[in-house]
């Protein structure tokens, strides 16, 4: 791995993976020897189809056990006692929102009924969130019938809903059309920028990761092989294969962009 920004000793750890292995059907999937997540860090994960990012994000939202190794939440550690608690401070996003067939209010306000939050205090933060993400007309309607952009913006609600002091979010707008994709990735941007909250954010798609951070780690083949800066990992790319694949339909899209400018 290398690194090429350490973190400096005064920014304070929000998450740690010590030695982390897991593995699945006899098969190492994922092996992180030191991660690092900062407190307020927006940190974008890109990797190629089954690099482990998922897996990835998964290990850190307490999703899944890794076969070894520790996880430090704030400094401590997590353990089967802590664990429920702590991932009651987080919240995940989806690339498919796994919403219920209920209303979109009902869908927001799920969450906070869970954590036992009194009925006029989720009517008050499921309006808040609805009106933040401009799905407030949408509150009665079931989900079946929203447009990918519509159940994302309910996806990222039941998230921020829940005021999390770290969010994980799975190539949530993969599945969007590019204007829709630009808007929501714009707003997510302004939310965490507003609300100070941490991020991860997976994709497999650079151009997402400039709306959102600077910061990015490349994971393949089940661990991060480069953590650092956008523009250092941009310069770098010739040298580094995983990073070279992933910009090809990238420069393929200047093509088109050229062929545009000259008709
Ligand atoms: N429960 C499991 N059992 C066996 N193998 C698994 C399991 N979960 C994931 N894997 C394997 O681990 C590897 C990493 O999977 P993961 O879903 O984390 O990749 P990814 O980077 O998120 O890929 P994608 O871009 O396609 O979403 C893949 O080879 C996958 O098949
Ligand atoms: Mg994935």
């Amino acid at each position: 791995m290398v690194i090429l920004e350490s973190l400096s000793w005064e920014v304070s750890v929000m998450l740690k993976l010590k030695n982390v292995v897991l593995v699945r059907d006899k098969k190492t999937i994922l092996h992180i020897d030191d991660f690092q997540l900062a407190e307020g860090e927006m940190l974008a994960v890109i990797g190629p189809n089954g690099a482990g990012k998922s897996t990835l994000l998964k290990v850190l939202a307490l999703l899944e056990e890794p076969t070894e190794g520790e996880i430090f939440f704030r400094g401590e550690r997590v353990t089967g006692k802590n664990a429920l608690s702590i991932r009651r401070r987080m919240a995940v996003v989806f690339q498919e929102p796994l919403l219920l067939n209920t209303t979109v209010f009902n869908n927001v306000a799920q969450g906070l009924k869970f954590r036992g939050v009194a009925g006029p205090e989720i009517e008050r933060r499921v309006n808040y969130w609805l009106e933040r993400l401009g799905i407030s007309g949408l509150r009665n309607r079931t989900p079946l019938h929203l447009s990918g952009g519509e159940a994302q913006r309910v996806g990222l609600a039941r998230a921020f809903v829940l005021e999390p002091e770290v969010i994980f979010l799975d190539e949530p707008f993969s599945a969007l059309d590019f204007p829709t994709r630009v808007d929501l990735l714009e707003q997510l941007s302004e939310l965490l920028a507003n609300t100070g909250t941490t991020a991860v954010f997976v994709t497999h798609d650079f151009t997402e990761i400039p709306y959102l951070t600077g910061n990015v780690a490349v994971v393949d083949g089940g661990t991060v092989v480069y953590r650092g800066k956008l523009k250092e990992i941009m310069k770098e790319a010739a040298s580094i294969p995983v990073i070279k694949h992933l910009l090809k339909p990238l420069q393929k899209s200047m093509l088109v962009q050229d062929y545009f400018q000259e008709v």
